[in-house]
């Protein structure tokens, strides 16, 4: 008989298993040519988005961040079957794990980040868990250059609305216009959006930039 594994829906970033922060891979290893710009997608969940996005845009690389271990199986394994050189996963907690791999990569390459649908933790004691907190922020200030880009989106309007709080609050980055975006600016959907989006439920966006040091 076989064996289904369940997928939990949400880990609790601050169990034990999560504080280890993750070794960085020799990038020589993972992508054919590592000085190409970088983009990184926080929370890639099965890496849909980055499936579809690497092979369009092979003057990059791409890098998806998940903590949910048994999808980043899922995201390795179709990334065997594509063969794709420009585009990975790694499994760990990106609040414990941003600052080793931005150390870890060719100076300069990481130019574009991208937080999509994070989870809402609703309840008040559990807000600490989310994604985007300061120090997260200034990690990702401290190592894009003049110009890079941070994209936004969410279905759960404070969700989104807390994530900008926390880049408008740091001088380091400048909101792009003050209303929520039209569209997604980035070529292809997440999995989360395409879900939203077809039941008709709004999507909420925004893009940041970091000004000049
Ligand atoms: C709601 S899913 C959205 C997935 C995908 N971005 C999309 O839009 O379809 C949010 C993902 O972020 C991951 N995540 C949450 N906290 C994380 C953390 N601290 N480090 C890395 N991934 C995290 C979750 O496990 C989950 O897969």
């Amino acid at each position: 008989m076989a064996v289904v594994r369940r997928v939990r829906q949400h880990v609790n970033p601050f169990a034990i298993k999560y504080q280890t922060p993750v070794t960085p891979p020799d990038w020589s290893e993972i992508f054919e040519d590592p000085n190409r710009p970088l983009h990184l997608d926080i929370g890639c969940a099965r890496g849909q988005f980055l499936h579809n996005f690497a092979p369009i845009a092979p003057d990059w690389n791409f890098l998806g961040i998940e903590i949910r271990e048994p999808l980043v199986h899922s995201a390795l394994k179709q990334l065997d079957e594509s063969g794709l050189r420009n585009l990975h996963f790694i499994f760990c907690n990106i609040n414990n794990s941003l600052a080793p791999l931005l150390q870890s990569l060719p100076e300069g390459v990481f130019q574009r980040v991208s937080i999509q649908f994070p989870d809402p933790w609703f309840k008040k004691r559990h807000q600490k868990r989310r994604v985007t907190q300061p120090a997260l922020v200034q990690q990702i200030a401290d190592s894009l250059p003049s110009g890079g880009i941070v994209f936004l989106q969410s279905d759960v309007l404070d969700v989104e609305q807390d994530m900008c709080d926390r880049f408008s609050e740091n001088p380091d980055f400048q909101r792009q216009g003050k209303d929520w975006l039209p569209e997604n600016p980035m070529p292809v959907p997440t999995e989360r959006e395409t879900l939203t989006q077809k039941k008709g439920e709004p999507v909420y966006r925004a893009v940041f930039k970091r000004r000049e040091s």
